[in-house]
């Protein structure tokens, strides 16, 4: 397992989503995203059900662990993670991030995700509000607040996210808890800076950077 601490003050971590990859030519988009400085890979898996799109599961996890050392986070937007939490891990990511919205216990998905000794990570989705999880901020290594409604890259960032990612790290520094804010969904430069001031560690970005001709120069921007 390959993690990041929280980044130095003011500064965030960067994630690009793969979701906005060429899957005919995964291996070149993501060495070329490393070398432009990505921190972290974000994995987008839909299963047509929790969410209205589909993409891939933990075969290709594999496939993109084979091609990549980076930390990945699996954001798993599926009903029913529980049943599948085991082959990701098998796959090899180091975080697994489930929807608070799930139907079943939450509780003790995270405790397996942390007994297979992988990050836990919780979503929240841009309707639901941070006092749902907030018994769970003891037991997650990650809470990744979404900025659009899952299922699609591309979409307009719902400013929403900026209040919770403040509210989370105020409640983080009065808790002492220890996890990392991340945010997901329409991040670019005028969004970005704006959670990280807000506190975001991480800023997960698809459209935005891989439509970019210079990956280096967006990166570096987001990361402050
Ligand atoms: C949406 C996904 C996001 C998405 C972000 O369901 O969870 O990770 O790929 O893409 P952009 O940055 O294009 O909004
Ligand atoms: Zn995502």
């Amino acid at each position: 397992m390959n993690w990041l601490p929280r980044p130095a003050d003011g500064r965030s971590w960067i994630a690009p989503s793969l979701l906005s990859a060429d899957f005919a030519d995964l291996r070149a988009d993501v060495d070329d995203m490393t070398a432009a400085g990505s921190d972290l890979l974000h994995l987008d898996v839909m299963d047509g059900h929790f969410v209205p799109n589909l993409t891939f599961g933990p075969f290709i996890c594999q496939a993109i662990r084979r091609i990549s050392a980076q930390p990945l986070d699996a954001h798993l937007m599926i009903s029913d993670p529980a049943r599948y939490v085991d082959s990701f891990a098998k796959a090899g990511v180091d975080a697994i991030t489930i929807h608070a919205e799930v139907d079943g216990a939450i509780e003790d998905v995270l405790d397996r995700i942390g007994t297979l000794g992988l990050k836990r990570g919780i979503s929240i989705k841009p309707g639901t509000p941070v006092s749902d999880i907030l018994p769970l901020l003891d037991r997650v290594d990650l809470i990744l607040v979404m900025s659009v409604e899952p299922g699609f890259g591309g979409q307009v960032f719902n400013p929403v996210a900026v209040d919770k990612i403040s509210d989370l790290a105020t409640r983080r520094q009065t808790g002492g808890h220890d996890f990392l804010i991340s945010v997901d969904g329409g991040i670019n430069a005028e969004t970005g800076p704006q959670c990280r001031q807000a506190g975001a560690d991480i800023l997960v970005s698809g459209s935005w950077l891989f439509g970019a001709r210079d990956r280096a120069a967006r990166i570096d921007l987001l990361r402050g």
